[in-house]
């Protein structure tokens, strides 16, 4: 992709900043948003940063028929010094690229991606909460927009990145939360998008969240699609579990999202020298390491929940608590560090962070 110019409209009307401390997950959006078209034959051209405000589609176009859709979802944190970090974006933009290899749509080039986020991110830098426990979550998506109701690939997409202040996912913060074992309903199985972070993925476990949520669960643990029996992942966040001194991650197996977090885990563990593997992992051995007193703690990671301790699996109407449904210590230790890292307040050995402290030059400003 040759580098093109982004067009920059600036938006006149900036709405009211939320308080920090009122801040949820995903209702607010910044002033801006940056889009992008793609035409087949043409490529990717008119790559703008405009003001955010709903956009028109056409009622054929095959994203509302056939789902052609991916995302990502990365953070973004001012530091003490008043810098804008990012964390491992290039590896949210190269996932995208995978997902959208997966469902037939066409790559976006990563370096233009996150000089788009850069750029965006200048422009809306006063969105960036500082309080702790808050973030800007960034949301790049692809859409299928070619008017056409025939099963195909679409040959005209919008590639998009909007911005939301955010607060913790969960309701409950950082306390553990309680989790519900899923037996009737599945995610995904091999060979599917399960690895692919596009919308199909999410819109199938609704029901099954819906239930969780009746019956006063946070979230759902899926099994695996065939046997229904080993761990896959939880509604929104990849699984750990503490186990005999050894931290146990299923592995990734085409269903699993190959989680940026969870990779991030597994090398802050490597280089803790923890004990970590990736492997199958049944929910009948973690029933049982929880009755010998084997299990010591379990949390999800994700870029939306960061780390989440998980204080209750409910398996078949049974109530496993999960270290006496408390935050364990490894939990702690991984969410103190992973966060300082993001925020800049704990030294970074891995590279993972980038700084945005000098503002991009803006190629055309209107
Ligand atoms: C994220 O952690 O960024 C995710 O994409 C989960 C999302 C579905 C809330």
């Amino acid at each position: 992709m040759t580098k093109q110019t982004i067009k920059i409209v600036l938006n006149k009307n900036k709405k009211e900043k939320p308080e920090a401390q009122q801040l949820e997950f995903g209702k607010v959006f910044t002033d801006h948003m940056f889009i992008s078209e793609y035409t087949e034959g043409i490529g990717w051209f008119d790559h703008q940063i405009v003001p955010y405000e709903p956009i028109a589609f056409d009622p054929a176009a095959t994203v509302f028929h056939y789902g052609q859709t991916v995302f990502e979802g990365l953070k973004a944190y001012v530091d003490k010094n008043g810098n804008v970090r990012l964390f491992r974006p290039e590896e949210n933009m190269k996932r995208l690229n995978l997902s959208a290899d997966r469902l037939c749509m066409p790559r976006f080039d990563v370096e233009t991606a996150l000089e788009a986020l850069k750029q965006l991110l200048i422009i809306d830098r006063e969105w960036i909460p500082s309080l702790e426990g808050t973030s800007l979550y960034i949301r790049p998506f692809m859409v299928a927009t070619e008017p056409y109701l025939g099963v195909a690939p679409s040959k005209k997409y919008k590639f998009m990145i909007i911005l939301s202040p955010v607060g913790s996912y969960y309701k409950e913060g950082i306390k553990p939360i309680k989790i519900l074992v899923e037996n009737a309903y599945v995610r995904a199985v091999s060979g599917g998008t399960g690895m692919a972070k596009t919308a199909g993925n999410y819109a199938s476990g609704l029901r099954a969240q819906e239930i969780a949520d009746q019956k006063g669960y946070s979230q759902v643990l899926w099994l695996d699609g065939i046997e229904r029996k080993y761990i896959e992942e939880v509604g929104s966040m990849n699984v750990f579990f503490k186990i005999n001194g050894e931290v146990i991650t299923p592995m990734l197996n085409g269903s699993i999202l190959d989680g940026i977090t969870r990779k991030s885990i597994i090398e802050l563990l490597h280089h803790w020298k923890i004990p970590v593997i990736e492997r199958k992992i049944s929910m009948k051995e973690i029933k049982d390491a929880i009755y010998s007193g084997e299990l010591e703690e379990a949390f999800g990671t994700g870029t939306a929940a960061v780390i989440s301790p998980i204080g209750e699996l409910n398996w078949n109407d049974e109530k496993l608590s999960i270290n006496r449904g408390l935050t364990g210590d490894i939990s702690k230790r991984l969410y103190d560090t992973l966060t300082g890292i993001q925020n800049g307040d704990v030294a970074d050995p891995f590279g993972w962070t980038m700084q945005i402290d000098n503002p991009v030059p803006v190629q055309q400003i209107i």
